[in-house]
């Protein structure tokens, strides 16, 4: 197929894109380089052996978006670009509902007009707020997200839903990710935050490489086993192949679908600590300081439709993740460096 992937030299993306690649498929990337870098793209050519079709642009960006649909007779969209910050869109909630949902329905826009109705859609477990079980299943009604971010996502689901409804020529999934972290097996790619990290991986990371004194651990008196809070971690290489199972199985079948991307498996902080502490060969410096606003206590993901439906699960494990996570950071300490 010859796939549309809005930002695709993103983390995620990028991944995706290789994984795309090596299974034959063609990519389009769309990315405005707001949190990415172009070097990315050689380390994509480097391990896939050929370069995607890089177009510098804006989602929001219709015109562009027109002649994009008129040029590069793209089969399937895979929809990354975004805003992702859950701090930053409490102080920036326009700039998120601008990029997020705004940019979502140009695109949407654009692709009815070119008659190209097949959409991944990057969605994320905030969606679901807090639950009154564990795991979450994908049957259970979406909650309260805690930020803006989490509101635009969930704003989209809903969208998307619509249009299904209203259009049954959609095929659409709707793939809520649980915590991404881990990096392409090589080393070559992987997760570049800039400025301080938001995200627990990439910070433990940034510790391990001596680019941070200490990690803070946000509240230890959770009701876990270690009273630290406990998440499901999947490694973005089986991201990207969850991402490859939805576009195929989506081609099939019309309507909007929506699936968990997890392990199933629940780790907490100090687990993760632990992990990449065998990584590296080396104790990561840790304190305690209290709980995060915003943070639950503790969820994971049911599996089972994606299983069924996808015929996808997770195939690497807590120390993957942290082996890989080293293995970059550690070859690429300051991330990726662009030439000026
Ligand atoms: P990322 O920031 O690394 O990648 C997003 C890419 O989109 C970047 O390259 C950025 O430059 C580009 N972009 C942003 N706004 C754009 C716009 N208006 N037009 C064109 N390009 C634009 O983020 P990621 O971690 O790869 O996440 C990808 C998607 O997955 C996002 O939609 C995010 O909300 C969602 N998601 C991420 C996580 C996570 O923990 N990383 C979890 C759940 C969902
Ligand atoms: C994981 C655990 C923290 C940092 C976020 C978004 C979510 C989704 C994935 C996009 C928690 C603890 C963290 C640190 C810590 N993104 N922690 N010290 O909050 O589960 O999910 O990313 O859709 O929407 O909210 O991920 O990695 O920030 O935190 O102790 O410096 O690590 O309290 O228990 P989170 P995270």
């Amino acid at each position: 197929m010859r796939v549309l992937v809005t930002g695709g030299s993103g983390y995620i993306g990028s991944h995706t894109c290789v994984a795309l690649m090596a299974q034959g498929h063609e990519v389009v990337i769309l990315d405005n380089l707001h949190n990415s870098k172009r070097s990315v793209l050689r380390a994509m050519t480097s391990l896939s052996g050929r370069a995607p079709i890089f177009i510098e642009g804006d989602v929001r960006d219709a015109g562009l978006l027109t002649s994009l649909f008129a040029t590069q007779s793209v089969d399937s969209v895979i929809h990354f670009a975004g805003l992702k910050a859950v701090g930053e869109s409490v102080s920036q909630p326009l700039a998120y509902y601008d990029n997020n949902v705004t940019g979502t329905l140009t695109l949407l826009q654009a692709m009815q007009v070119a008659g190209v109705r097949q959409f991944i859609f990057s969605s994320s477990a905030t969606v679901y707020g807090d639950q009154p079980q564990v795991p979450y299943a994908e049957s259970f009604p979406t909650g309260q997200p805690a930020s803006p971010y989490g509101r635009s996502k969930l704003m989209v689901e809903q969208l998307l839903t619509d249009l299904a409804q209203a259009d049954p020529r959609w095929h659409i999934a709707l793939l809520r990710y649980f915590n991404p972290v881990g990096a392409h097996p090589s080393g070559e790619m992987g997760e570049d935050p800039q400025g301080i990290p938001n995200n627990l991986m990439p910070y433990i990371a940034q510790v391990a490489v001596g680019r941070r004194p200490s990690l803070a651990v946000f509240g230890d008196d959770y009701p876990t086993p270690d009273g630290t809070g406990v998440r499901d971690y999947i490694h973005v290489m089986d991201l990207a192949e969850g991402h490859i199972a939805a576009m195929q199985t989506t081609a099939a079948r019309p309507g909007a679908h929506v699936y968990n991307l997890g392990s199933g498996e629940g780790h907490s902080v100090l687990e993760v600590i632990h992990a990449f502490s065998q990584a590296c060969g080396k104790a990561i410096p840790w304190h305690v300081e209290p709980r995060r606003a915003g943070d639950l206590p503790a969820y994971w993901a049911a599996t089972d439709k994606a299983r069924h439906e996808l015929h996808w699960h997770t195939r690497l494990t807590l120390n993957d993740m942290a082996h890989d996570t080293w293995r970059w950071q550690s070859s690429h300490p300051q991330g990726y460096e662009d030439a000026p």
